[in-house]
């Protein structure tokens, strides 16, 4: 019988333990497949020095678990981030956001010396966009930076009733082209109000774990 996308995320998620040095600092993502991560490394909690969370769920999960959390703040280095994705591409570029957690999803990656995402197989892409770029807004400026999306061909739409775990908002953007990642990821940190966008391109992940039907493969 086929597996289903949490079948294949749950073998994808036990598959990034291999990845989790002893003693080290984890950071941890946020979503479905972040928590089947969180729930399989719970068996390994007593091996790390503790997490870094990507978003207050998040945290709260871990410490459901008995997992340290720490501040990022006294924390000198994480040792690997795990997280999943919305869409990957085979160069490792992502498009992050869809549980609006990006912004601390950004910061936890930067820090972090490696990045493995964690994905079923149904995200990986040839060309991002499919899928609506989530970026995170200041709420002042939520109508201008609509405006301007569109100026660049896109199809902004405010996603209504969330706020962001930094009191921000998102617009889902419909309709990019993203054919070059990393120069869309810089232009659309340049308007006025945007916070953050969830092109993950310029830090791409270093190693991406598909869980699929016959396995989970590893592309670096
Ligand atoms: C949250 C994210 C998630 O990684 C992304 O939405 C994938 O979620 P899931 O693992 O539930 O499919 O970027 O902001």
């Amino acid at each position: 019988m086929a597996l289903t996308q949490d079948e294949k995320k749950q073998a994808v998620a036990k598959a990034a333990l291999a990845y989790v040095e002893p003693d080290t600092v984890i950071g941890v993502g946020t979503g479905s497949t972040a928590n089947y991560f969180i729930d399989a490394l719970a068996s390994m909690k007593h091996q790390i020095e503790g997490t870094v969370a990507s978003s207050v769920a998040t945290a709260d999960r871990l410490k459901s678990h008995g997992i340290p959390v720490l501040d990022i703040h006294a924390v000198d280095e994480i040792s690997v981030y795990i997280d999943g994705a919305d869409e990957a591409t085979r160069h490792l570029h992502l498009i992050k956001g869809g549980g609006a957690a990006l912004t601390r999803e950004k910061i936890v990656a930067a820090v972090s010396k490696k990045f493995v995402c964690i994905t079923d197989d149904s995200k990986l892409v040839d060309v991002l966009g499919a899928f609506p770029l989530p970026i995170e807004v200041i709420p002042m400026a939520r109508s201008y930076v609509a405006r301007e999306l569109v100026k660049l061909g896109g199809n902004p739409f405010w996603r209504e009733g969330v706020v962001t775990d930094n009191g921000n908002l998102i617009l889902d953007v419909h309709n990019l082209k993203i054919l070059d990642p990393c120069e869309l990821e810089t232009q659309l940190n340049q308007i006025t109000g945007v916070v953050t966008n969830g092109l993950f391109a310029r830090r791409p992940a270093d190693v991406l774990l598909l869980g699929g039907e016959n396995g989970v493969e590893t592309l670096e």
